[in-house]
């Protein structure tokens, strides 16, 4: 496990030193590139000692002494790139792609997940450009650990302090944790709405954007599962490094899952399969001659039911949507499907819907237990729905 620490130009630079040592001691190796200008705060001579490494600052040094290119070798070495304390200068480079050192080249560079802590002067922080900058960065995927409120070097009280070490420490581990805490598990996905067609062009639907699905997908990749994505129709792109089967149908959902589901050890059954289809499907348009049209319907096949019923060992996740009496409906499919978890939405509650950004409900437990989870983004969800189930039942 490795994490490079970018070192930037703030009195909070001699903090690098303590985040060196405290992360050495979890078994985790650490290589740090500084700034010119934390050069001013703390010696790379410190730095080099604690962290059993040359400090890197030169693009060009490494370059001519042995042929290496550094900015390339260490984004690439990265597991993880922690800056920290992080100005608002380095913050403000990244965001608008500015690569003219050697720490904005390596954040450049790295496919690694990069965090940034940034410590500065209270009004810095709040200034809108930075703000401004920070939540363009969070849309890309980069994350932050916010700073915490105090009496700051310059003698002014309020944002910008250096967050604790401790808690620096504590989320660079847990990122590391769950980079590879699904490595070695196969994990299926369906996602997505089904359609139900009445003739060639026409079908009955619901709402379902796939969302939730997808970032459950993308949460599993990214904690090193090999992840297979079964989907109904959606206008969102598919995460990366997944394998991804497109169905219409409740019937298609069914092959896809049962040809798979052997081969897998958790599968989340995300999708709002329609519960029923037409009786019969008309094989040409349907003409509007007639004044009112009848269909019947019947039922289609319960995918989950049967998986429940089929399962040896896996682990299955099912989903609810429901609009009332939530917590009752959900256990009595968590007993009546078979299933290790389920995570019961209401779809009535604004940011708890279907096709948002958000989401928000209870996980059940088979043994009894249920954790609430406020509204927040799908992601973030998806990532707590995952340390629960890898904590009780892969526990690794
Ligand atoms: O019974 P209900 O449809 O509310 O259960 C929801 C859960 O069951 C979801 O996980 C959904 O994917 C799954 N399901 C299924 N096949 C169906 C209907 C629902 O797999 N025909």
């Amino acid at each position: 496990m490795n994490v490079v620490l970018g070192i930037t130009g703030g009195i909070a630079a001699y903090k690098g030193a303590e985040i060196i040592s405290r992360l050495k001691k979890k078994g985790i190796d650490v290589k740090v590139i500084m700034t010119e200008n934390a050069k001013q705060f703390i010696s790379p001579l410190t730095l080099q000692t604690l962290s059993g490494y040359p400090v890197y600052y030169d693009t060009f040094k490494h370059a001519t002494e042995n042929y290496e290119i550094d900015h390339i070798s260490l984004a690439k070495w990265a597991d993880i790139m922690l800056i920290a304390p992080a100005t608002a200068n380095i913050i403000s480079k990244v965001c608008h792609g500015i690569a003219d050192d050697l720490l904005s080249t390596t954040i450049m560079a790295t496919r690694g997940q990069v965090v940034f802590a940034p410590a500065m002067n209270t009004n810095m922080y709040k200034n809108p450009i930075l703000q401004d900058n920070i939540e363009a960065l969070k849309k890309r995927g980069y994350m932050f650990i916010p700073p915490a409120k105090g009496l700051l070097a310059c003698g002014d009280v309020g944002e910008g302090r250096l967050a604790e070490v401790d808690d620096i420490v504590a989320e660079v581990v847990g990122l590391l944790r769950q980079r590879d805490d699904l490595k070695g598990t196969k994990v299926l996905v369906t996602a997505g709405p089904t359609r139900e067609y009445i003739d060639p062009v026409r079908f009955i639907s619901n709402p379902s954007s796939g969302r939730m699905g997808y970032a459950i997908a993308d949460a599993c990749r990214k904690r090193g599962a090999e992840v297979h994505l079964i989907t109904g129709p959606t206008n969102i792109k598919t995460p990366v490094g997944v394998h991804v089967y497109r169905v219409e149908t409740a019937y298609e959902m069914y092959d896809a899952v049962m040809s798979l589901f052997g081969q897998c050890q958790i599968v989340f059954k995300t999708a709002a399969v329609g519960d029923y289809r037409p009786d019969m499907v008309s094989s040409q348009k349907i003409k509007k001659d007639a004044d009112d049209l009848v269909i019947r319907f019947v039922k289609n096949p319960d995918i989950l039911k049967e998986l429940g019923r089929r399962k040896k060992n896996q682990i299955l996740v099912g989903f609810a949507a429901e609009t009332e009496n939530i917590e009752a409906y959900a256990n009595k499919k968590l007993k009546e499907k078979n299933l290790d978890f389920i995570f019961v939405n209401d779809v009535s509650k604004t940011g708890a819907g279907f096709a948002g950004d958000t989401n928000g409900g209870i996980l059940l437990c088979a043994d009894g237990d249920r954790l609430e989870m406020s509204i927040t983004k799908k992601e973030i969800i998806a990532q707590r729905i995952l340390d629960v189930i890898i904590d009780r039942k892969l526990d690794k």
